[in-house]
């Protein structure tokens, strides 16, 4: 007999039962959340739970609940004040991870330098993984007669293959047209494009996805025309012209866009298959956009009118970390200057002054490897610092500069990072930095490290820039 379910009494107390059962189930369930409730109640509880949420969850919307709540936590507890800097201890730079002391280079070079990388590799930057790429450089117009037949001024296509037409890091080069060739040049990457960094109308302007900044003319996430030449003040291109300084530069979202979940439209994505992710120990967007950097060095190798002995990188802020980065692993850059490079670029972590690890983390979830963020509010767990960074560049020369109302880049810890990075300079008979206490505003030191911490706020201006081409000099001028 074929019974029709709605009707049958037995049917219907079953579905009693189980309704019993999901009322009873759900009731429990409420006492438990609101227990759960109860057991979060402390920030130490709080925080190990979106901790977890931000490092596991796949949900975008719990993704940026846990780290609006994480970055608030931290930076609530942000202090500007040097009584409240706890205790620190630094790691020795020349002493290995087994306890022996680096008495010489080649102790340096071959077990602490490698050492170093590795942590900073591991646990901050992230490492880039083996991948073949193609690589490709395309000149797109050279005009001898620009800036008033000052330069020359060259624009260069990076390409990375048919498979990525999209892909295209595009330098502009000026070249002083008074020096006979090769210059020595400085190269460095720009935040909104090269066409901010002069007005000049030969520069083409960037059609690549840009941060929000209605401020300085970027409209749906595009440069127009309003940006050209924003950033002159910057980068006072004339100075280094008439200083015999050639200028290299390229937007870093052209390497990656500066932005969470972007990596599809950047180098990042060369290394991975659709979908794939990096692991916790493999890169982050600075680590992409050093990358970046060296793929500029491969050309600028390959330009006749550059002496590819006598290249300086420079950076400012997030991209001063990443000129540190760069400089780090790749020798080829003669030299490195980090401008107000701040947390995890030149200043001291230990330290928990302005900026930290786990503001950083939670603010540009991008930039580092995911494994950084075991050290939000762990500082005191760090098995290096800021200071090995630095001491990376060793023997090169490296300039670090603060400004004295950046409080959040911590201009104290900069300068004390750059003179822990000492020793390791003087294992190669070098005077690292001249002076072992804060300078006077407006003050700089050049021994070969390079530091000043000048008046004013965050930004590059006149006065460093004629500081670093001085510093320059002394290394790249007879
Ligand atoms: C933010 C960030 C800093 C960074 C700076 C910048 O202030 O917190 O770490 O250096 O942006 O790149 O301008």
């Amino acid at each position: 007999m074929i019974m029709n379910e709605r009707y049958n009494p037995m049917s219907l107390s079953i579905k009693k039962l189980l309704f019993l059962i999901i009322a009873a189930l759900s009731w429990s369930n409420l006492i438990y959340a609101k227990s759960a409730a109860t057991w979060i109640h402390s920030d130490a509880d709080s925080l190990l739970y979106y901790e977890d949420i931000m490092a596991n969850t796949d949900r975008l919307e719990d993704y940026e609940k846990a780290r609006s709540w994480l970055n608030n936590y931290y930076r609530g507890i942000v202090t500007n004040d040097e009584a409240e800097v706890p205790d620190y201890e630094l790691v020795d730079p020349l002493i290995t991870a087994d306890g022996q002391i680096v008495k010489d280079r080649s102790a340096w070079v071959s077990i602490r330098r490698p050492e170093i990388i590795a942590m900073f590799e591991s646990y901050v930057y992230g490492k880039v993984p083996e991948f073949t790429y193609d690589i490709e450089f395309q000149t797109r117009s050279v005009d001898p007669d620009a800036l008033g037949g000052m330069a020359t001024r060259k624009q260069v296509s990076i390409l990375f293959g048919e498979d990525n037409p999209d892909l295209s890091i595009d330098l502009l080069i000026y070249l002083p047209n008074h020096v006979r060739k090769p210059v020595p040049a400085i190269p460095g990457l720009s935040f909104y494009g090269n066409h901010t960094i002069h007005d000049d109308e030969g520069i083409t302007i960037s059609q690549k996805w840009m941060r929000p900044n209605e401020s300085i003319g970027i409209r749906n996430n595009r440069a127009t025309e309003a940006t050209r030449g924003v950033y002159s003040e910057r980068w006072h291109v004339e100075k280094l012209l008439q200083r015999g300084y050639g200028l290299v530069t390229a937007y870093a979202g052209d390497i990656e866009p500066d932005e969470h979940n972007r990596i599809n439209e950047s180098v990042r994505s060369l290394a991975y298959e659709e979908n794939e992710e990096p692991a916790s120990d493999e890169w982050g967007t600075i680590a992409a956009w050093a990358w970046g950097l060296s793929r500029m060095m491969d050309y600028l190798e390959t330009d006749e009118d550059i002496d590819h002995d006598r290249i300086g990188l420079i950076g400012h802020s997030r991209l001063g970390k990443t000129a540190l980065w760069a400089g780090a692993l790749d020798e080829r850059f003669a030299i490195v200057i980090s401008n107000n490079s701040g947390s995890g670029g030149a200043a001291l972590s230990s330290r928990r002054f302005g900026e930290t690890i786990g503001v950083i983390n939670t603010s540009f979830p991008h930039w580092f490897c995911k494994n950084y963020s075991r050290y939000n509010n762990k500082e005191h767990m760090l098995p290096f610092d800021q200071h090995m960074l630095l001491s990376l560049i060793a023997p090169r020369p490296l300039y670090v500069t603060s400004a004295e109302e950046d409080l959040w880049a911590d201009p104290r810890g900069e300068f004390l990072s750059a003179r822990e990075a000492s020793p390791v300079y003087e294992l190669y008979g070098l005077e690292g930095l001249p002076v072992t206490s804060l300078p006077a505003i407006n003050h700089p030191v050049m021994g070969t490290i390079g530091y000043h911490i000048r008046d004013g706020r965050h930004g590059v201006t006149l006065f460093d820039w004629e500081n670093y081409l001085d510093f320059a000099d002394r290394f790249f001028k007879d």
